[in-house]
C-alpha cells in the first residue's frame, strides 16, 4: 500500500467524553485510520496544562489539521480556546517569521444540538454556521492554512444509533479522501458542509443517504 499523500492530526477535544453519544463515535471512526495522529486534548491535559512545545511540534509534522468537537455556546470546548492562545505563538504561528502552519490545511468537525434549519438567517440562531465559525476561519487563514468547509453533525441529540454511525462512516471516508488526496474541497465551497449531498455521493455512491 502506498504512503498516504497526507499526514492528519486530529485535535479533539470533549470535556465529558462519558457522556458524549455522537463524539465518542466519530472519533472511533477515524482514530485507528493508517496517516492519523488522534490527540484527545481533555485527556493528554486535564488540569489545562497544554505542552506547547510538544503540540508545536505535532503541528509541525502534519498537513491537515482537524479539530473535532461539540458545538458548545456558539464556539468550542474551552480548551480549544487554551490551545489556540498558548500553542498559536506569535512569530511561529503569525506575525514576523511566523510561518510554522503556512500551506497547511485546517478543517473542524462538530456536533451542533441545534437542527440545520435552526442556522439559517431565519432561523433560531440567526446565523450560520460558516458565519459562526468565522473566527476559526480567520485563525487558520491568519496563520497561512486553507481552512475547508467544516464537517457539520447537526441535530445530534436527536440522532439514533443509525444517524450516528452513518455519521462516522460519512467522517472517515471524507478524512480518508482528503487524506488520499482525492478530494477537492471546493466541491462544497458553496455549501454549509463539506458532508453534502454531492460530497459525500462522490465518496460512498449514489445510495449515500444524505
Ligand atoms: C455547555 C454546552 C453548550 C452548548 N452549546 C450549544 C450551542 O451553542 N449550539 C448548539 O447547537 N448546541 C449546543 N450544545 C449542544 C451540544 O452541541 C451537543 O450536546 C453535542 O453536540 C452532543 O455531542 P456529544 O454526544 O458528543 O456530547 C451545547 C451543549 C453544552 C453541554
Amino acid at each position: 500500500m502506498s504512503a498516504p499523500a497526507l499526514s492528519v492530526l486530529v485535535l479533539f477535544a470533549h470535556p465529558a467524553l462519558e457522556k458524549s453519544r455522537v463524539n465518542l463515535e466519530l472519533g472511533e471512526a477515524v482514530a485507528d485510520m493508517p496517516g492519523v495522529t488522534f490527540c484527545d486534548l481533555y485527556e493528554l491535559y486535564p488540569a489545562f496544562d497544554i505542552r506547547v512545545e510538544e503540540q508545536q511540534r505535532l503541528l509541525t509534522e502534519h498537513d491537515l489539521i482537524v479539530l473535532q468537537h461539540p458545538f458548545y455556546w456558539y464556539s468550542s470546548p474551552a480548551i480549544l480556546k487554551e490551545y489556540q492562545d498558548l500553542v498559536l505563538q506569535h512569530g511561529w504561528a503569525y506575525g514576523t517569521g511566523g510561518t510554522a502552519l503556512q500551506g497547511k490545511r485546517m478543517m473542524q468537525v462538530i456536533t451542533t444540538g441545534g437542527s440545520e434549519s435552526a442556522y439559517t438567517e431565519d432561523g433560531l440562531n440567526r446565523y450560520t454556521i460558516r458565519e459562526l465559525l468565522r473566527p476559526f476561519e480567520r485563525t487558520a487563514r491568519l496563520c497561512g492554512m486553507d481552512y475547508l468547509p467544516p464537517f457539520v453533525a447537526f441535530g445530534s441529540l436527536r440522532m439514533n444509533a443509525d444517524d450516528i454511525t452513518r455519521h462516522g462512516r460519512e467522517y472517515r471516508a471524507i478524512l480518508e479522501a482528503l487524506r488520499d488526496d482525492r478530494l477537492d474541497p471546493s466541491l462544497a465551497e458553496d455549501q454549509p458542509r463539506i458532508n453534502c449531498g454531492p460530497v459525500v455521493r462522490s465518496l460512498l455512491g449514489e445510495a449515500a443517504d444524505v
